[in-house]
């Protein structure tokens, strides 16, 4: 076996950020890059953004409601770790997307506003991680402003998140007295210096005994030692339990002030797992399929259509898992198609590289053109089928009526690829010519409409269907759903996979159905493959 693939991918950690808008997810990610030297200033990743809306207007709606919703990876390297960024949106009409992203994340960092705590956005991303048990780590984010006491602040994360919460760092203060924070480890003082006390940000590391010089007040001084000494109440770290996703370490910091990101690095090459083994299903056998076997295998969790307009292209990010991945390699899909892999992307801050050899914990982008969907398992073989990609059930249904009927044919091509594209769900009822889009949250459906506008030319309305709800509807014979939908032709019909949907009116009559059909499932989330 190559040395390289069992040493390279214990080098991956593979992580994302997750937040409510506004705690400081961008202003963090920015300033990771910057103190990873990915990137040489502050702006950058803004600008990058700005260059890429310029690319797709759709993000229109990203600018006037100032969310974030398209979902990317950067790859930067620190220490001899190879980090990937996995960016989730914010907002919770995306958190099937989140959740998407973070199948293929093996560790995230919760950032919140120590003025705000835990935030409506926080709770509902951490219950998507939660579905998943991901470890977590949380950075208290803004200390340089006026913040909630820590306890507070910990005990909140404990009764709202019901996770056992470890500080790993201790602050003195926040908004105009913080001072800086001690590494409750190692008992090494962090000192934030003012803009006013010398301009520059400078962090210096001081041994334990000579903080007292650093505090000019003495009261503060005393109730930090103090609040130390409490803290020692606090569980110890458990290496295990966080890995189960039961225990949360915590860091503090200003992400705008460049305070505490070197150190959140560090925090993350420390304890974010490196890739694992993974569950899978080959040739109908479940499996683990560990990042040093030999086959090189991956799934994607991410297509991005239409990024350079004037391309159509698609890129699918594929989150290797095993093998030595080589440029120009040829992969196939569970369903028997095979990618030739000329131009895997890796996509660093500031540039994108052609990769020549991938990883477990690499994310590469292949471009293509519409072979690739979110969910899909990659490999040589063919034969390995990783587990838990779902779709969940949509909460919103509607109906698609364009102004031009003429255009039917490609307002069909083009709601098929925003739902292989995973942006929204498309459903075909057995009945009639209707084009039913399902989504999460209501936002997703303005995101769809102003992308069909802008990138295929189309004016489509939305309207409310005669139905409320769509189920999977499973059985362990085909003929017994077979048998539901003749029944059903009215309120039945296919998913964008060509799977089977009841699209009831009600959940009522979802209830009903289930209780006239006792051997049938009706399912809220449809796993791929
Ligand atoms: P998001 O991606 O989570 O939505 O948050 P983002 O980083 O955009 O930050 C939201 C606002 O909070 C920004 O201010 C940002 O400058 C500020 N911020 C982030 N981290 C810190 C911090 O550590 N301390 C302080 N004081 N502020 C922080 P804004 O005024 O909305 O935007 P901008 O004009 O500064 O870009």
């Amino acid at each position: 076996m190559s040395k390289a693939i069992e040493i390279e991918p214990k080098r991956r950690r593979v992580f994302a950020i997750i937040s409510h808008p506004d705690a400081g997810k961008t202003t963090l990610t920015e300033n990771m890059l910057l103190a990873a030297g990915a990137i040489h200033q502050a702006g950058k990743v803004a600008a990058r953004g700005e260059a890429r809306r310029t690319q797709s207007d759709w993000m229109k709606i990203e600018q006037e409601r100032g969310i974030s919703v398209s979902s990317s990876v950067m790859t930067f390297e620190h220490k001899d770790l190879i980090f990937n960024l996995l960016d989730t949106p914010g907002h919770e009409d995306f958190s099937e997307d989140t959740y998407r992203t973070l199948t293929a994340a093996d560790c995230a960092v919760m950032v919140l506003d120590v003025a705000k705590g835990i935030e409506p956005q926080t709770l509902k991303l951490f219950e998507v991680c939660r579905l998943r048990d991901i470890p977590i780590i949380t950075f208290v984010n803004k200390l340089d402003r006026e913040g909630r006491d820590t306890f507070e602040i910990i005990a909140e994360i404990q009764d709202k998140l019901a996770l056992d919460v470890v500080p790993m760092q201790w602050p003195a203060a926040s908004g105009r007295r913080f001072k800086g924070v001690a590494d409750l480890r190692t008992g090494a003082f962090l000192h934030f210096v003012k803009p006013e006390d010398g301009g520059e940000h400078v962090m210096t590391q001081v041994d334990g005994n000579s903080i007292q010089a650093m505090f000019n007040n003495d009261d503060l001084f005393d109730e930090f030692m103090e609040e130390q000494e409490l803290a020692k109440e606090y569980p110890d770290f458990n290496e295990q339990s966080f890995r189960e996703g039961h225990m949360t370490p915590v860091y503090f910091g200003s992400a705008l002030r460049k305070f505490g990101v070197l150190e959140l690095i560090n925090a993350l090459a420390e304890l974010c797992p490196e890739p694992q083994a993974e569950a899978a299903k080959k040739a109908g056998q479940s499996v683990m399929i560990k990042p040093t076997s030999k086959e090189v295998a991956g799934f994607v969790f991410k297509v991005q259509a239409n990024m350079d307009l004037n391309h159509r292209d698609r890129v699918a990010f594929l989150r290797m898992c095993s093998g030595e991945f080589k440029r120009g390699m040829k992969l196939k899909t569970a369903e028997g198609k095979t990618v030739s892999v000329h131009n895997p992307i890796l996509f660093f801050a500031q540039d994108r590289e052609l990769a020549e050899n991938a990883y477990a914990g690499d994310v590469i982008g292949i471009p293509n053109h519409g072979a690739l969907r979110v969910g899909d398992s990659l490999s040589e073989s063919g034969k390995i089928i990783f587990a838990g990609i779902p779709n969940f059930a949509p909460e919103i249904l509607r109906r698609a009526q364009l102004k031009d009927p003429l255009k039917a044919k490609h307002l069909r091509k083009a709601l098929e690829s925003l739902a292989e594209e995973g942006v929204t769900q498309l459903f075909k009822p057995n009945f009639g010519s209707d084009m039913i889009v399902g989504a999460v949250g209501s936002l997703q459906i303005d995101v769809m409409r102003e992308r069909i506008k802008t990138e295929y030319g189309l004016e489509v309305t939305f309207e409310a269907p005669p139905y409320q709800t769509a189920r999977w509807i499973a059985a362990d014979d085909e003929a017994l759903i077979k048998a539901f939908v003749d029944k059903n032709m009215m309120t039945t019909g296919t998913d964008v996979d060509g799977a089977p949907v009841f699209l009831a009116k009600s959940s009522w009559d979802v209830g009903y159905a289930q209780e006239k059909n006792p051997e049938l499932r009706f399912l809220t989330t449809k796993e791929r493959a």
